[in-house]
C-alpha cells in the first residue's frame, strides 16, 4: 500500500460530506481515493449525529429565514440559498432512492414522512431514523462507497499534510500501520469533521482534530470564522464521557428546569426552550451556576415512545429519566473553518474542503439545529462533481517515512491534557478578552514544543497533536481578534462575570 501512488480525486475523511464527495465522482467515472482515519463507523461525527436532517418541503423561504435568524443574521445569505434551495432534491436523490435510508414515517405509510422538531425551526421539517439518524444514513453510506468499484477507501489512513507546489495542492501524505506515503491528485477533497478533541466535553467522537483545518491553514488557504464554536445546551456528563440529548426531545416538547423545579427559559427568551442554540446553552450554563443543576424534564411527553434509543442509552448509564436528565452545554460544533465557495473550493487551487471542516458561510456565528448533516451532503455532492477531470501531477516529495522513532503515546496525551484546560477555561462559551490573551500565549509555547518534534519525526498522534494545536490557535486568536459578542462568540467582562444576567 506504500510507495507513490496517484488517484484522479483523493477524499480526506468517511462522514457524509466525504461519501457524498466520493459518490458523485464516481458518478462521473472518476477514480477515487477515500482515506479515512476511522477505525470504525463510530469514528466519524455523522455516526453520532441524532436529531436528524432539515429539508424545505415547499416552503424554502421559511427554512432560509430560519437559517438566518439562528446565525443572528450572519449567515451568508448566497451561501443559504445554495443550501436550502438544494436540500430536498439532495436528500431525495441520494438518502431515500440510492441508500433507501429508514427515515420514520407516519402510521408506516412509506410516502408519509414523521417530520420532526427542533429549536429556532419554524415548523416541523426534520426527516430522522429514532434519534440516531447519522448511524443510519452513515453504515448505508460506507457500504456504497466500499462497493463502488470506481472508489477505492482505506480506513484507518490518516492524512499527515498535503503536498503543494507553488500555491497548488497535489494530494496529500497518507499514513497508516507505521508506514507514510505520498498519494497523489488532480484535486483533493478535505471531509475530516471537528474539532472536540480541544475541548474536554464534546459530543464529538475522538480523534476529531481539526486536521483538515490545520492541513489547509498550514499550506496557506483561508480559514475564516474559527471563532464560532458552538457548544449543545444539553448534554449528559459522566466519568464514562458525553450523552447527547437530542434537542428533538424539545422539539417534542420537554422543558428545561433549574435545581429549584423552575422553567427558566421563558424569561430568557420569548420562544424558550426552543430558542436558537447559543441561547439555550448560555442559559443553561447561567443556571447551572445560580441553581447548582439544570435538568430536562421530559415528563409531559412520550420520551420512551418517541425516542426508545435515547431511553435505552440513559438506562445503561443509570440516569433516572423519569426524574429528569442531568444536562449541561458541551462542545458540538465548528461554525467556521476553511473557507470555501458553493462547490466547496478553497482559495488554493486544487484543493475542496466540505462539511464541518469547511466555512460555506451556511451558519454564520451560530448554527441551525439539523442542518450539519445537510450541508455536508449538499457541498459535498457539489464539490464531488467540481472535482473531477483533474489529472495528478506527480513530482519528487521527501520521503517522510524515513524519519526518528515515533515518541511515546504519553507525550501527546499530555499536551493534549494541557491544551483541553486552556480551551475550557479560556475559549469555551463565554470568553474575557485578558483571558482569551493568556489563552494565545499558552497555546503559542504548545505549538513550539510541538512543532520541534514534528520536524524530525512523524507520527499520527503527534501530527494529531499539532493539527490540535494549530486550530486552537486559530480559534484563541480569531476569538481574541473579534470584539462583538455575537451568536456563539459570547465576551464577558470581569465586571460581568456572567454572559447572561439571570433574568
Ligand atoms: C441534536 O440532535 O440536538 C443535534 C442536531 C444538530 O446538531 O444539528
Amino acid at each position: 500500500m506504500t510507495g507513490q501512488e496517484s488517484t484522479e480525486v483523493l477524499i480526506v475523511g468517511g462522514g457524509i460530506a466525504g461519501c457524498a464527495a466520493a459518490l458523485t465522482a464516481a458518478r462521473q467515472n472518476a477514480d477515487v481515493t477515500l482515506a479515512t482515519k476511522a477505525r470504525r463507523p463510530e469514528d466519524a461525527s455523522t455516526w453520532w449525529a441524532q436529531g436528524g436532517i432539515a429539508i424545505a418541503r415547499g416552503d424554502p423561504e421559511q427554512f432560509k429565514q430560519d437559517v438566518i435568524e439562528a446565525s443572528a443574521g450572519t449567515a451568508d445569505p448566497a451561501a443559504v440559498e445554495t443550501l436550502v434551495e438544494n436540500a430536498d432534491e439532495a436528500v431525495r436523490d441520494v438518502l431515500v432512492e440510492t441508500l433507501d435510508v429508514p427515515f420514520d414515517t407516519a402510521d408506516g405509510n412509506d410516502e408519509d414522512f414523521d417530520f420532526g422538531r427542533e429549536a429556532a425551526h419554524d415548523e416541523e421539517r426534520i426527516l430522522h431514523v429514532d434519534a440516531s439518524t447519522g448511524s443510519y444514513v452513515l453504515e448505508r453510506f460506507l457500504a456504497f462507497v466500499d462497493d463502488h468499484p470506481n472508489i477505492r477507501v482505506l480506513d484507518d489512513t490518516a492524512a499527515l499534510d498535503l503536498i503543494t507546489h507553488e500555491g497548488q495542492v497535489r494530494g496529500a501524505y497518507l499514513a497508516s500501520e507505521g508506514d507514510v506515503w505520498p498519494v497523489f491528485a488532480g484535486a483533493t477533497v478535505l471531509a475530516t469533521g471537528g474539532v472536540g478533541d480541544l475541548y474536554p466535553d464534546s459530543t464529538n467522537p475522538s480523534g476529531s482534530t481539526g486536521d483538515g483545518i490545520a492541513m489547509a491553514a498550514l499550506a496557506g488557504a483561508d480559514v475564516t470564522n474559527m471563532e464560532f464554536v458552538q457548544f449543545h445546551p444539553t448534554v449528559y456528563v459522566d466519568e464514562e464521557g458525553t450523552l447527547l440529548i437530542s434537542e428533538a426531545v424539545r422539539g417534542e416538547g420537554a422543558v428545561l428546569r433549574n435545581a429549584y423545579g423552575e422553567r427558566f427559559m421563558p424569561a430568557y427568551d420569548e420562544d424558550a426552550d426552543l430558542a436558537p442554540r447559543d441561547v439555550v446553552a448560555r442559559a443553561v450554563k447561567n443556571e447551572r451556576e445560580i441553581s447548582g443543576e439544570v435538568f430536562l424534564d421530559v415528563s409531559e411527553i412520550d420520551f420512551d415512545g418517541r425516542f426508545p434509543d435515547l431511553v435505552e442509552q440513559c438506562e445503561q448509564r443509570g440516569i433516572d429519566w423519569e426524574s429528569g436528565i442531568p444536562v449541561t452545554p458541551a462542545q458540538h460544533f465548528l461554525c467556521g473553518g476553511i473557507d470555501v465557495d458553493d462547490r466547496g473550493r478553497t482559495s488554493l487551487d486544487g484543493l475542496y474542503a466540505v462539511g464541518e471542516c469547511a466555512h460555506t458561510g451556511v451558519h454564520g456565528a451560530n448554527r441551525l439545529a439539523s442542518t450539519s448533516l445537510l450541508e455536508g451532503l449538499v457541498w459535498g455532492l457539489r464539490a464531488g462533481e467540481d472535482a473531477v477531470g483533474r489529472s495528478p501531477q506527480p513530482m519528487d516529495v521527501p520521503n517522510l517515512d524515513d524519519r526518528d522513532p515515533a515518541l511515546p503515546d504519553s507525550f501527546a496525551r499530555e499536551k493534549f491534557t494541557r491544551l483541553r484546560r486552556v480551551m475550557d477555561e479560556y475559549v469555551g462559551i463565554e470568553r474575557e478578552p485578558d483571558e482569551l490573551n493568556r489563552a494565545l500565549g499558552v497555546l503559542r509555547r504548545l505549538k513550539g514544543e510541538v512543532d520541534a518534534y514534528v520536524r524530525t519525526r512523524t507520527s499520527r498522534s503527534l501530527y494529531e497533536l499539532r493539527n490540535a494545536s494549530v486550530v486552537a490557535l486559530l480559534i484563541a486568536r480569531a476569538a481574541a481578534d473579534n470584539d462583538e459578542s455575537i451568536g456563539t462568540h459570547n465576551l464577558v467582562t470581569e465586571t460581568d462575570p456572567a454572559a447572561v444576567e439571570s433574568p
